[in-house]
């Protein structure tokens, strides 16, 4: 298994062009099961998420293609099972059953893993195809939900921890070829739902409200072949940005959001970061001091849970006690122990991680856990002495394009030792 050595110290500055988002592809390459015609799909991050992807589409039956960021895939003819192989890999595999019970009234896929970020159900998925008129059981690992046609109808897929993205994004999915209207409460307003929609309308789709919390889509009898180029993706902005706010002089984002990316910002400079914008860039100038905060994760526009981690690296060397509460994913704190092996000062109470800053860290070897958790354990390599050796980092490559190459071009010192 790969690993990355960090070394700490460097500053640094210039500039990185953001990826198209992994979490807006695998929904869109998802939908594309849709038509029987052709998609073209621009700026399709190079991730091993991305892969899996295109190889269930594959094994369903579809012709992809690839060359560099553009993703052609013409689903003339499909099957309906997704086999464990793939999907056990990767939890956004869920998001096929949307567009096979749309197009094929049926859908057979293994009960998703990906991220070990607690207990992760697919419960409001269910809850919104059965809305529709479908029925589904589980056997054998399997999910397989079926329906002798779809009808729109009103859902609500607010759960205990709020709203669901790739719920949201199944049952639009699933909505776009039903009979009549579909209206979708307590949806995700994640700038993610708002690309897919953007992409089924450009395939002929009749879907509104996408960015608020009520959905509504108009059923339409097909959809036809479109293209579409991916937004950028905010969360590996967003753990730029803490970058250069770790170790940063001057560091600017290209090819980003900074609309998507508003309550990252806005907690970055309450911790007293200065951070100029531009409509597709983000320029962060770090001058060595941050303050200790208290933040939240919620549902967008809150503070994204997939930049919670990255927060903790941050405050573990910010001076005071900084206080972090994950209100999406209460268990996702498989990163503290790591940060804690190599000084950091953080306890754990429920889902709130209380950070005392500390001068300084160390580096140690430590082991990933999960996508994001990975990210901050080399963030927290950055500003540690000596080398931290990250272990595990196919969950990085799950979701950063070539993340060790981009830091070095801005002047870190990462290597990736191969297995
Ligand atoms: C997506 C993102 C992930 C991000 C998460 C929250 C992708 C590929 N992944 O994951 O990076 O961390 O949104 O922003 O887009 N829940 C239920 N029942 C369900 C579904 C979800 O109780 O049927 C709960 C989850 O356990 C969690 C919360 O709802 O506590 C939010 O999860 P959800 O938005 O569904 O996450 P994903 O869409 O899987």
């Amino acid at each position: 298994m790969d690993k990355i050595l960090v070394h700490g110290g460097p500053r640094l500055s210039g500039s990185v062009r953001i990826s198209g988002s992994k979490n807006s592809a695998l929904p869109i390459l998802a939908a594309t099961l849709l038509t029987r015609e052709q998609c073209v799909i621009h700026h399709v991050p190079d991730l091993s998420d991305v892969h899996y992807m295109l190889q269930i589409l594959t094994h369903l039956g579809a012709e992809v293609e690839r060359a560099s960021g553009t993703v052609t895939v013409q689903a003339g003819k499909i099957t309906t099972n997704a086999p464990y192989d793939i999907v056990r890999k990767m939890r956004a595999s869920v998001c096929v059953l949307g567009p096979l019970l749309s197009r094929a009234k049926e859908a057979t896929v293994s009960l998703p893993g990906g991220c070990v970020i607690g207990d992760r159900p697919i419960d409001l998925h269910l809850k919104g195809f059965e809305s529709l008129g479908a029925s589904y059981r589980v056997e054998a690992g399997n999910v397989k939900v079926f329906a002798s046609r779809l009808n729109g109808a009103v859902c609500n897929l607010r759960g205990k921890f709020g709203s669901t993205v790739l719920g949201t994004d199944n049952v639009m999915m699933a909505a776009v070829l039903a009979e009549g209207t579909t209206v979708i409460e307590g949806a995700a307003a994640e700038p993610e739902v708002v690309d897919l929609a953007n992409f089924l309308n450009a395939m002929g789709a009749k879907v509104e409200g996408a960015g608020t919390r009520r959905i509504i889509v108009e059923g339409v009898a097909e959809l036809h072949g479109a293209e579409h180029a991916v937004i950028p993706d905010r969360i590996e902005a967003g753990t730029f940005l803490v970058a250069a706010a770790i170790s940063g002089d001057q560091v600017t984002l290209q090819r980003v959001a900074p609309s998507h990316l508003q309550s990252v910002i806005d907690a970055l400079r309450k911790a007293g970061f200065l951070i100029h914008t531009t409509e597709t860039s983000l320029t962060l100038h770090g001058n060595g001091a941050s303050k200790s905060l208290e933040l939240a994760t919620e549902p967008y526009p809150g503070f994204p849970t997939d930049m919670q981690a990255q927060m903790c690296a941050l405050f573990s060397r910010t001076d005071g006690i900084s206080v972090i509460t994950e209100n999406v994913f209460p268990q996702r704190f498989m990163h503290v122990s790591e940060l804690k092996r190599m000084g950091a000062a953080i306890q754990l109470e429920g889902a709130t991680a209380v950070i005392q800053g500390v001068e300084r860290l160390s580096g140690a070897p430590v082991m990933a856990s999960d996508l994001r958790a990975s990210a901050a354990l080399v963030l927290a390599g950055l500003q540690a002495d000596g080398v931290t050796e990250v272990n595990r980092v196919y969950h990085i490559d799950r979701g950063y394009e070539q993340i060790d190459e981009k830091l070095n071009a801005l002047g870190a010192q990462i290597e990736r030792v191969k297995a």
